[in-house]
């Protein structure tokens, strides 16, 4: 039987949880930068995914890794060995300054990881009570009932009580915000280098480095969620190389493994012993067929790759600030906040779907995550479409 859209609508509407808001878009295929829907009409891609597809839609060489290793080990579980797991955790060690890498499948799984390494480290070291995290006021760490507690907006402390204890909210740029929460009962302090979800906001380099000093200062652990900067979204493999820092956790997912599930906590020197034997694990974590991607991935994220990113994202940022509507442009890279006076983000991005555009907002703001892979002539497109769609905005 051939499903038309409609009988895809039909489906979800009657089978598929209502946790999502969709557009009217059942895709069906992609390459490179370009997707296909229900009735081969075809999209540019500046959405990856949410951050996901660094190498876009199905990368021949990533294609035929995953495909590989589908045919010779799909899983066995962490009670053996295999080999994509250990090359992908020394690839990630080498390239990030960290020891070593616990496996997960998802960015909030991830964060949550990387909470319980600092907790462990802290409660090893320091006994029982010393164990609140400080994160920022818009920060966005996952679903789960941990990390929206992590999460500093209220908007996602709701429903769902009780949360988990001990997390509280500095503001970001502002140094004595944090220091002003730091006490006895304090084991770290968590954030994004780039506020995503919170309207894509790079920190400063001097606030960060502060934070770092505090950390030292205290043995605080500072954790890094990179799940949506990471794997070179914002021209190097970690946004936390942009500043100059190197962090005591990392949690990372989304570009990780180019469209599969995969999340990872990477650990330094003083934090890779925190989670021994029993207390952390993960039925799927470092699933070889994850991790093969993952590899392929990484392989591509060469420094003149990553270096060209950068410069994708300074072509796009002067391409959009002279255009109609846009009065400042936000992030890192590739990772790009546009905010817009006289047309909704909502608005802007429905409108730019129906003429062949997928892009996604963050807050009030377009927010744009393009494929890392993608070239110059297709930005030129799909800028170029937006474009249109601002000027035709009221
Ligand atoms: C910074 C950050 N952390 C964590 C998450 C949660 O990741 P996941 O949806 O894979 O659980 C996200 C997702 O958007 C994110 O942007």
């Amino acid at each position: 039987m051939n499903y038309t859209h409609n009988d895809v609508v039909e489906l979800y509407d009657k089978y598929v949880a209502h946790t999502y808001g969709r557009f009217a878009l059942t895709a069906v295929s992609g390459s490179g930068v370009k997707c296909t829907d229900n009735d081969g009409k075809e999209y540019i891609d500046f959405t990856s995914g949410i951050g996901v597809n660094a190498l876009g839609f199905c990368d021949e060489k990533w294609s035929e890794a995953v495909a590989e290793q589908s045919k010779k080990l799909n899983h066995t579980s962490n009670l053996y060995y295999t080999l994509p797991g250990g090359l992908l955790a020394k690839e990630l060690c080498e390239r990030s300054g960290m020891s070593c890498v616990f496996f997960g499948n998802s960015g909030a799984e991830a964060n949550e990881g990387a909470i319980k390494a600092a907790r462990a480290y802290s409660f090893k070291k320091y006994g029982e009570g010393r164990n609140k995290i400080i994160s920022l006021v818009n920060s966005f760490h996952g679903r789960t009932v941990t990390t929206l507690a992590a999460t500093g907006q209220d908007h996602f402390h709701q429903i769902f009580f009780p949360f988990t204890e001990g997390f509280e909210y500095a503001t970001a740029n502002d140094i004595d915000s944090v220091k002003a929460l730091v006490d006895d009962s304090t084991c770290a302090v968590m954030m994004e280098m780039v506020q995503g979800e919170g309207g894509v906001i790079a920190l400063d380099k001097d606030f960060v480095q502060a934070v770092r000093a505090l950390c030292d200062e205290k043995d605080l652990i500072l954790i890094v969620d990179e799940v949506q900067t990471g794997i070179g979204r914002t021209g190097k493999l970690f946004a936390y190389q942009n500043y100059d820092i190197l962090p005591d956790v990392v949690s990372s997912a989304k570009g990780l493994g180019g469209g599969l599930p995969i999340g990872a906590v990477l650990m330094s020197e003083k934090t890779k012993d925190s989670l021994a034997s029993g207390e952390h694990g993960s039925t799927f974590g470092a699933n070889p067929i994850c991790c093969a991607g993952g590899l392929a991935v990484l392989e591509r994220l060469t420094d003149e790759f990553l270096a060209e990113v950068a410069a994708k994202g300074e072509y796009f940022r002067k391409k959009l600030l002279a255009m109609p509507k846009v009065i400042s442009v936000s992030g890192l890279g590739m990772m790009i906040g546009i905010q817009l006076e006289g047309a909704a983000a909502k608005a802007v991005v429905a409108k730019c779907l129906e003429k062949g555009l997928m892009v996604l907002t963050a807050k009030d703001k377009v927010r744009l995550l393009p494929p890392l892979v993608i070239d110059y002539e297709d930005i030129d497109a799909g800028l170029e479409i937006l474009e249109n769609v601002l000027k035709e905005c009221e």
